[in-house]
């Protein structure tokens, strides 16, 4: 039997809402299908900690998520902290210090959806988004200010080795999957010493791979082109502030914010990977037990996957579709009027019907 362990970070606003939804599809699995078994601890580690303690995590946090197969997180953000705090002190250190370089994020339209884009052809691709440096970094500072001549400099870091690892996971994926074109999101027109490292070096990586052809597009042709034709898409490789902001607009285009998971990767598996929805807290819905739990469970689905359990993912994706179908019980992002919880259940009696 194969037994996990799973660190789970609730985090702040609707993040404990739908984190609950995603526990009990996990707990159900693990009652229906025997191969499975996983032990849970959960670390409040969010903005009431940082209230009472001065800190986001206590001093030796990443040493005790160190031990664990996986890190389940919800969502971090509230306005009695200041927005880079729980960033900086949280989810960066966790995905720079465990090497999850590899921000996996499926732009897959479901059964049950429809695009706001008047497509006939479905939309389904990955975007490996470089997570661990680009132009989020902590490098740089301000000066003069608060008088006339304030100035600030935001550096972007783009390493040989960064885009190297990255770009070979997403040719990699494309390899396995018999994709024969992965695209890579630039800028090098106009941001020549970041963005031209990152086309040499995508460019040195795809010379590996016979028979699978790179496409280097800039940035904001590519946000056009995600409206305009989202299914020629299947792998596309971006640093972390592209990536960012185009999968924003791809879950748009395929149910939006509610629908849409992420997988934060070290391939190497010397850290726990972390498995999140890209939303936020969403603190305007925060209490309204209203939130989509479904971001959250198809993260659950991701981290099994990690697991190589393909199979079990595979049926929690079912559930999923099975209750979009249907149509019935929706969150109200969806157009229903079902509650967070509804939904879950709704998830865990189509797992019920399948086992
Ligand atoms: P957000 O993703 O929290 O919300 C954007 C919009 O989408 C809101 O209208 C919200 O109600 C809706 N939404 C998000 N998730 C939903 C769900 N599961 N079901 C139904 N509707 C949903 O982003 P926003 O408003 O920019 O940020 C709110 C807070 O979250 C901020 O403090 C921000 O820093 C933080 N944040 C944290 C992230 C993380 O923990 N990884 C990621 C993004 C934002
Ligand atoms: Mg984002």
């Amino acid at each position: 039997m194969q037994k996990y362990q799973i660190a789970v970070l609730p985090g702040d606003g609707i993040g404990p809402e739908v984190v609950q939804e995603g526990m009990k599809v996990l707990l159900k699995l693990q009652d229906l299908d025997t191969s499975f078994t996983f032990e849970s601890t959960t670390f409040e580690w969010n903005s009431n900690y940082y209230i009472k303690h001065g800190r986001m995590m206590p001093n030796d946090g990443l040493e005790k998520l160190k031990t664990y197969d996986a890190v389940f997180f919800g969502a971090l953000g509230d306005k009695r902290v200041e927005e880079h705090i729980p960033v900086w002190e949280l989810i960066m250190p966790i995905r720079k210090q465990f090497q999850q370089y590899v921000n996996l994020r499926p732009i897959k339209q479901l059964n049950g959806i429809t695009s706001p884009l008047q497509n006939e052809e479905p939309i389904d691709f990955y975007v490996f988004r470089e997570n661990a440096e680009g132009e989020y970094s902590n490098s740089g500072g301000r000066i003069y200010d608060q008088t006339d001549q304030a100035m600030a400099i935001q550096n972007t870091i783009i390493t040989k080795k960064g885009v190297e690892r990255i770009a070979t996971y997403a040719f990699d994926y494309a390899r396995k999957n018999e994709i024969s074109r992965v695209v890579s999101a630039t800028k090098s027109n106009a941001i020549i010493h970041s963005m031209k490292l990152w086309d040499d070096v995508v460019n040195e990586v795809a010379l590996d791979y016979d028979g699978i052809e790179l496409d280097s597009i800039y940035v904001d042709a590519l946000a056009a082109y995600f409206v305009n034709k989202p299914h020629t898409f299947e792998v596309l490789v971006a640093s972390n502030l592209f990536g960012d902001i185009l999968t924003d607009l791809g879950a748009a285009l395929v149910g939006g914010l509610g629908l849409s998971p992420s997988a934060n990767l070290n391939p190497e598996r010397n850290f726990p990977s972390m498995f999140e929805p890209i939303h936020g807290s969403a603190p305007d819905i925060a209490g309204k037990k209203i939130a989509n739990p479904i971001a959250q469970i198809w993260s659950a689905a991701l981290m099994l996957e990690h697991f190589g359990r393909d199979d079990l993912a595979a049926k929690i994706m079912h559930a999923i579709e099975a209750v979009l179908v249907n149509g019935e019980v929706l969150t109200p992002d969806l157009g229903g009027n079902a509650s967070t919880s509804e939904v879950g259940d709704a998830i865990i009696q189509e797992l019920d019907k399948q086992l």
